[in-house]
């Protein structure tokens, strides 16, 4: 991601932490933009396009604990759609500014918040799956979940018990929390609310209805569950710590 669009994100409210990590992919589409001009850039330059990647992996590759038709509909119409609509909020908050029009900007932020979080959290999920994923953790994240709470198999209660009592949608994330330098479990409403403020996610799971509903129905526990023993992939986790601890 480039310095315009991660300035402008904080500008409407997306926490600076999260970005840190934003999903591989998206970070190399943007490798290669020159560097922004200082000052505002909403308030200087129209918003720079965000793309959605591919899937890193096919769309029955993590089947049969998420079905190829999830995938599709999960990757192809609800994150495409966060990316769609963020762009064109961001399109119009750039205009509100430019046209001074300060009514219209904290309905547009809000909106910029909820799908730019949207955008990045898929992003990240997507990333840390794979076929045969999940288990217990390795590396050093585990020697981080050892310390901060207990055995793996406490962390997984622990996650687990998160992605079940959030209300209505949203998602389960081990952060990284870097005041305390440990590792914390949120559980983030929709997609931008009640994440501790400048944390990283590490390992993040969509419980959306649309996440697991075509395979698992109401059954919330138990697309959790084998989220957390059949498709992590700690690899990817241990990237992120080592990013986030950097
Ligand atoms: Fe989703």
């Amino acid at each position: 991601m480039d310095m315009t669009r991660r300035d402008m994100l904080k500008n409407v409210g997306i926490a600076a932490g999260t970005l840190a990590v934003l999903g591989d992919q998206a970070m190399a589409q943007n490798a290669a933009q020159p560097p922004p001009p200082t000052g505002s850039p909403l308030a200087m330059s129209p918003p720079e396009k965000y793309t959605l990647g591919p899937l890193p992996y096919a769309y029955n590759a993590l089947a049969p604990s998420i079905g190829e038709q999830t995938l599709r509909i999960h990757h192809d119409k609800h994150h495409a759609k966060y990316v769609q609509d963020l762009n064109s909020t961001l399109e119009k908050l750039h205009e509100a500014m430019a046209a001074g029009h300060r009514d219209q900007m904290d309905h547009l932020a809000t909106l910029a918040a909820f799908n730019g979080s949207g955008h990045l959290l898929h992003s990240l999920y997507w990333e840390n799956m794979k076929p045969d994923g999940g288990g217990k953790p390795v590396g050093d994240v585990a020697a981080c979940i050892e310390r901060d709470f207990g055995p793996p198999e406490a962390f997984t209660a622990a996650f687990a018990a998160m992605a079940g009592q959030i209300r209505g949608s949203g998602w389960a994330v081990l952060a990284w929390e870097p005041l305390g330098r440990r590792l914390v479990v949120c559980g983030v409403e929709q997609h931008q609310n009640e994440i501790f403020a400048g944390s990283k996610p590490l390992l993040v799971c969509d419980v959306w209805e649309h996440a697991y509903y075509l395979d698992y129905q109401n059954e919330r526990p138990r697309y959790v569950e084998t989220f957390l023993g059949k498709l992590v992939n700690w690899d990817v986790v241990n990237r992120r710590l080592s990013a986030a601890q950097a």
